[in-house]
């Protein structure tokens, strides 16, 4: 996989030592500009692995992470997704250093490096994890953020449809965060950040197994950086990011589906917006953050009193369908193919 025959014009493909197709923009032309980008971006901050990468907020963050100086490395279980995307990345990044002579803060080295990664297999998680370290020097920064979803009560669900979402969010996220920690742990150093949702610190009528395996993800994240400082390990971090709804492919299919009400209840976000709150984790790690933070303590207070929010489901439940109706016509008023909300100022 990676950046074969169809490599955008601004990139060039190569194969890593360990298989990898590596994305590399090419020299921006001019060369006093290409001075400009190498005294900006020569530093790399290391490897960071993002998985679930290819689209969604794993893309926003593997942007950001890249325009930040990391050498991502941009992992989905869709191989496809995963070059296409990191194509687009690397060519971005060059076209900005080519375009920012004065030397932008924001570019980074540039190095953008795609691979399939099916988190479900821990030696794959491992693998990506010793590449990163081979081709970047050091592990900095490992983002397990692949999830999937499925709606509806969990007696609705097949046999596949409960494991995978538990394989894939609550497993794969422990496979990311073993792999990881055993590069980062004799480093003494690193970032593990778990994406979660809100979901994670509450009960989610139609969302039972997602809820489930969010409630595992901040349950891991947690107590395992718990035994990291029990260990006297302070070098190495791990945070738990817990967004509310958010407009990616795994909620724009759902505008008409009953199950996923409660995910349009509070703010849909822009994959934009938690990309960037990930990033500030990143420059200023917290053990768990929500977005919105109101939506957060919302969650936190029904989860003193589970009774309570366990009785007030059927009304919350109506509630949030009569918005998702509204957020459906309102999305399909702007686009009738509804494909994206009006991006805010
Ligand atoms: N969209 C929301 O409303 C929302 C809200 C809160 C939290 N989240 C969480 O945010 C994260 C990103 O979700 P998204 O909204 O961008 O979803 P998305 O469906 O747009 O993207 C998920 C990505 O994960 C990949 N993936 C699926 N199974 C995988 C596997 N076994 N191994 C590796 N990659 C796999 C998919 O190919 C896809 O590229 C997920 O963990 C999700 O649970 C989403």
């Amino acid at each position: 996989m990676g950046a074969g025959p169809g490599a955008s014009p601004g990139c060039a493909a190569r194969r890593g030592s360990r298989g990898y197709a590596v994305t590399r923009p090419r020299r921006p032309r001019r060369p006093r500009r290409e001075a400009a980008v190498i005294a900006v971006g020569g530093r790399s901050r290391g490897g960071a692995v993002v998985t679930g990468a290819g689209q969604g907020l794993g893309r926003q963050i593997a942007v950001r992470l890249a325009r930040a100086g990391f050498e991502v490395h941009l992992t989905d279980v869709d191989a496809d997704l995963a070059a296409r995307a990191a194509q687009e990345i690397a060519a971005e990044i060059a076209r900005q250093a080519a375009g920012d002579v004065g030397g932008s803060q924001a570019a980074g080295p540039a190095r953008v490096l795609a691979a399939a990664l099916d988190v479900r297999d821990q030696d794959a998680c491992r693998r990506v994890a010793a590449s990163a370290v081979e081709e970047s020097g050091t592990l900095a920064l490992w983002v397990n953020n692949a999830g999937v979803l499925a709606t509806g009560p969990a007696w609705e669900h097949t046999d596949g449809e409960r494991r995978l979402m538990l394989e894939v969010n609550a497993l794969g996220t422990m496979h990311g965060t073993v792999a990881a920690l055993e590069q980062m742990r004799p480093a003494g150093r690193g970032h593990v950040v778990n994406v979660a949702s809100l979901a994670a610190l509450a009960p989610v009528p139609g969302e039972a197994v997602y809820a489930a395996s969010k409630h595992a993800v901040l349950g891991l994240s947690l107590s395992m950086l718990a035994d990291l400082r029990v260990a006297g390990e302070k070098g190495v971090r791990i945070s738990c990011v817990c967004p509310d709804g958010m407009w990616t492919p795994m909620l724009q299919e759902r505008l008409d589906d009953p199950g996923a009400a409660m995910s349009f209840s509070g703010v849909l976000l822009r994959p934009e917006q938690v990309a960037d709150l990930v990033m500030r984790v990143v420059e200023r790690p917290r053990a768990v953050v929500t977005a919105p933070r109101w939506r957060g303590l919302e969650a936190r207070v029904l989860d003193l009193a589970p009774g309570l929010a366990v009785r007030l489901a059927p009304l919350v439940v109506r509630v949030a369908r009569r918005q998702q109706s509204a957020t459906a016509r309102r999305l399909r008023r702007v686009s009738p193919a509804a494909r994206a909300p009006a991006a805010r100022p």
